[in-house]
């Protein structure tokens, strides 16, 4: 069938400016590490797709090795945005790729060089059949390349015209400063950072986003449900067939949901339904609570998913009291 995008699709969403940047990126966006591999149904992943894009998701996040197996999430897309994004629809979205994890053997198929950063972007480009990404990402910091020699790699890739944007990711708060400034000093803002943070990971507290709002950079936080973990799904103790946490490749180990998370997400969860929202909508509002956060970084497996997180919207307010019981739950056992 083909496909026309709703007429309303800005309707509803909620545009937060990127840091100090001149991009504005939905409050919600889609990334695509499961669900949108080889493995999976393409189908299913285009519906996705085009629902996210109807809803006012215009930023679709990806990196080289997204699958299974590798490569092969960026092939789908790019299959996808071919059959249905045509003519300048193009422009209406924001598409991020990264490199830093293994994607091909020896010595140039990870980490942070500029032989890998540079070839890899190159794979990335031909399987998205793209000219341009609009960020492109070093994905980890890379312990054994100077910093400068991979803030230099994505500066010119900048330069390039292969990437409108830079980010970073998995950066912890000395080495993003180091890097930022870096980057600066050669003639390119850091846009954005992309770290983990959810309920249950607050790494990012402790120095991190400070950093980020005295430098200007926005901050796209990844896996907020845990995995699935803030979600109903695994509230009743068993995992059901089709969750990440039964499948092969899904990278939610069963043993993640131990008694502890399992009294956690009860007692979050009595909170959420008293905000009138499911344990997800809480949870992606949580992480939005904070200003210096641009927008959240989920992963959906189903249409039903994403209009479940889009319902966020509806209520990002929080008061004392909510935030209060919220804290006590987190510090349970602690
Ligand atoms: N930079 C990095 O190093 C890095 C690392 C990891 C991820 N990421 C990015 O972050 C994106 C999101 O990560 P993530 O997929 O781990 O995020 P997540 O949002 O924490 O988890 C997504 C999973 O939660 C479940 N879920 C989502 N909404 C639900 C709902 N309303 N009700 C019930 N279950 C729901 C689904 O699990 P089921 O599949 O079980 O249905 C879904 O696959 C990735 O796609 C990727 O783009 C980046």
């Amino acid at each position: 069938m083909n496909y026309t995008p709703s007429l309303t699709r800005y309707d509803n969403m909620l545009y937060n400016r990127c840091g100090k940047s001149g991009l504005q990126l939905p409050a919600i966006s889609l990334g695509l590490w499961h669900n949108f591999g080889g493995v999976d149904v393409f189908e299913n992943g285009r519906q996705i797709i085009r629902s996210a894009f109807d809803n006012g998701i215009t930023h679709i996040d990806l990196a080289n090795n997204y699958g299974p197996p590798p490569g092969s999430a960026e092939e789908n897309f790019g299959a996808i945005l071919k059959k249905d994004f045509t003519g300048f629809l193009r422009d209406e979205l924001i598409i991020s790729s990264k490199a830093g994890y293994n994607m091909w053997p020896g010595p140039y198929g990870e980490w942070g060089s500029r032989k890998y950063l540079i070839s890899s972007l190159n794979q990335s480009l031909q399987r998205l059949q793209l000219d341009y990404v609009d960020i492109f990402y070093s994905h980890r910091p890379d312990p054994n390349t100077p910093l400068e020699e991979t803030m230099q790699a994505l500066h010119d890739i900048v330069k390039s015209g292969k990437a409108l944007y830079i980010g970073l990711s998995n950066y912890h708060e000395a080495e993003a400063k180091k890097a930022i400034e870096i980057l600066k000093n050669l003639g390119t803002t850091c846009l954005i950072h992309q770290p983990k943070y959810s309920m249950f990971e607050r790494w990012v507290e402790d120095g991190l986003l400070d950093i980020l709002e005295e430098y200007g950079v926005g901050c796209i936080p990844f896996s907020p449900l845990a995995q699935g973990l803030l979600t109903d799904k695994y509230l009743h103790g068993n995992i059901p067939q089709q969750s990440r946490a039964a499948k092969v490749h899904g990278a939610l180990q069963s043993s993640a949901i131990t008694p502890q998370v399992l009294a956690q997400i009860t007692a979050l969860n009595e909170i959420a339904k008293k905000r009138g929202q499911s344990l997800a909508q809480m949870a992606l509002s949580w992480i939005l609570r904070d200003n210096r956060i641009t927008t959240v970084l989920i992963g959906v497996s189903s249409v039903e998913q994403l209009h479940n997180n889009l319902s966020t919207l509806n209520n990002l307010k929080f008061d004392k009291e909510e935030l209060d019981a919220i804290e006590k739950i987190l510090a349970m056992n602690q």
